[in-house]
C-alpha cells in the first residue's frame, strides 16, 4: 500500500499535486471566480467579519500563519494566528463579528477542539479546515471546508499542509470576494494561479535528487538553521520542525530579519544555514535584505543551502547550494517552497537511520492535551 515508496511519507510527498488539485475540485464556479456553497456561513455573515483568528498545532499552525497573510491582503480583514493550545489560557476577546478558523488535518486534535468549543460558547463563528470526514471539529463548527488529500498515515504531515494552504487561501479569497475587498480580476487570477500549482508541483518533485544528496551530504551535523521572511518565514519555522521530529536534529526557524537581534550568534563554520528567498519581483524590497543575510551568515562560516525562484541570479553568488523551485506570485510561494524542505527532512532522517513514518515520541493524532 505504499505504491512502491519505501516510506508513506514519500508516497504522501509525491501525490501532493493531485491533492492541491483535489482540493480545489468544486470550488471554482464557471466564471473563474470561487463557488463555496458548502460553506454554511452566510454570506451576510461573512461581510460583518470583523476580525479572523486562526487556531491550530504544529504544521497546521505553519499554515494558519500563512492564512493571516493572504486574509489581510485579500479580505482586507485583521487576522491573528494563535497555538490552540495557548489560545483559551487567555481569555481571548470574541464576539459574533469574528470568524474562528480552526485547522486540523486529523479533525482530532484536543488543543484545537478545546480551541474551537471556547471560541462558540462565545458566541464566535467557527471554520474548520480539515482533511478527515465526519471527524470531531468538523463536526462541532459551524461549517466545514474539506481538505482533499486523501488519507495520510505518515506521522509527519506533508500533504495534508500544503492542502491546508490551499484551503486557507480560498478561504481569505472566498471572503474577499464576498466582502468586495478584491476586484473579480484579481479572483480570477489567483484562482488561475492556484489551478496551475499541481504542475508546478510535478516540476519540484522531479528536480529532488539534488536536494536528496545534499541531505545525505549533512547527516552528521548537530545543527541546521532555516530563515525566511514574510511567508518564508512559517516555511522556514516548518522546515525546522520536519527536520527535528525526522531527523532528530537540533533545527530552528527564524524570521530573517531577527538575526542581528540573537540567532547570529548560534552560526559558526560550517553550519547549514537554510534561507528561503522572496520573490525578486515582487519584493525586491525584501528580497534584497534577504540576500544581506545570506552574505552576513557566509561570512561567518555557514554553508549556506538557498531555496530561490527560477531566474533569480542575484543568490548565485552567495548560495553553497541551489534549489530552484517556479515562480509564483508571492502569497502562494509556500506552496512550492515547502517540498524541497519535506525531502530534505524525509532523506536526512533515513540517512540518519530513523523511522521515516513512526518518529520517536510522536502520534498521528494528539488527543489529549
Ligand atoms: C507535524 C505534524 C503535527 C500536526 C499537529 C496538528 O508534521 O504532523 O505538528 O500538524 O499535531 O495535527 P492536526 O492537523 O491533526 O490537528
Amino acid at each position: 500500500e505504499k505504491g512502491g515508496y519505501d516510506h508513506f511519507m514519500l508516497k504522501e510527498i509525491a501525490e501532493q499535486p493531485k491533492a492541491v488539485a483535489d482540493t480545489l475540485l468544486g470550488r471554482i464556479g464557471a466564471g473563474g471566480l470561487l463557488e463555496l456553497d458548502e460553506v454554511r456561513i452566510a454570506e451576510s455573515v461573512l461581510r460583518e467579519v470583523d476580525k479572523v483568528v486562526v487556531v491550530a498545532c504544529g504544521t497546521a499552525f505553519h499554515a494558519g500563519m500563512i492564512a493571516k497573510y493572504a486574509v489581510e491582503r485579500w479580505a482586507r480583514v485583521p487576522c491573528e494566528v494563535e497555538l490552540a493550545s495557548e489560545f483559551r489560557y487567555r481569555d481571548p476577546i470574541l464576539g459574533a463579528r469574528t470568524l474562528v478558523v480552526a485547522i486540523s488535518q486529523s479533525g482530532e486534535t484536543m488543543d484545537t477542539l478545546m480551541a474551537l468549543r471556547h471560541a462558540r460558547e462565545r458566541g464566535a463563528k467557527v471554520l474548520a479546515v480539515c482533511n478527515t470526514n465526519g471527524s470531531t471539529i468538523p463536526r462541532e463548527s459551524d461549517a466545514v471546508l474539506y481538505t482533499h488529500a486523501g488519507p495520510e498515515v505518515a506521522v509527519a504531515s506533508t500533504k495534508a499542509f500544503l492542502t491546508q494552504l490551499v484551503a486557507c487561501y480560498v478561504v481569505a479569497l472566498y471572503l474577499g470576494q464576498v466582502r468586495g475587498s478584491v476586484g473579480e480580476g484579481e479572483v480570477r487570477g489567483v484562482v488561475r494561479e492556484l489551478a496551475g500549482i499541481p504542475e508546478a508541483l510535478e516540476g519540484v518533485l522531479a528536480t529532488m535528487e539534488p536536494v536528496r544528496e545534499l541531505a545525505r551530504s549533512l547527516a552528521g551535523q548537530d545543527t541546521v538553521l532555516f530563515l525566511g521572511r514574510h511567508v518564508g518565514y512559517p516555511v522556514a519555522l516548518e522546515g525546522a520542525l520536519k527536520l527535528k521530529e525526522l531527523a532528530y536534529m537540533h533545527a530552528e526557524g527564524f524570521a530573517a530579519g531577527e538575526l542581528k537581534h540573537g540567532p547570529i550568534a548560534l552560526v559558526e563554520e560550517g553550519v547549514p544555514v537554510v534561507v528561503v528567498v522572496p520573490s525578486v519581483r515582487e519584493q525586491a524590497v525584501l528580497h534584497g535584505k534577504v540576500v544581506s543575510n545570506i552574505q552576513e551568515v557566509r561570512a561567518r562560516g555557514a554553508r549556506t543551502v538557498v531555496i530561490a525562484e527560477e531566474g533569480d541570479e542575484t543568490v548565485v553568488p552567495y548560495a553553497d547550494r541551489l534549489i530552484r523551485v517556479p515562480r509564483t506570485s508571492t502569497l502562494l510561494q509556500p506552496l512550492v517552497t515547502t517540498v524541497p524542505l519535506q525531502v530534505f527532512a524525509c532523506e536526512l532522517a533515513t540517512a540518519r537511520g530513523n523511522e521515516v513514518d513512526q518518529p520517536r515520541n510522536l502520534a498521528k493524532s494528539v488527543t489529549v492535551e
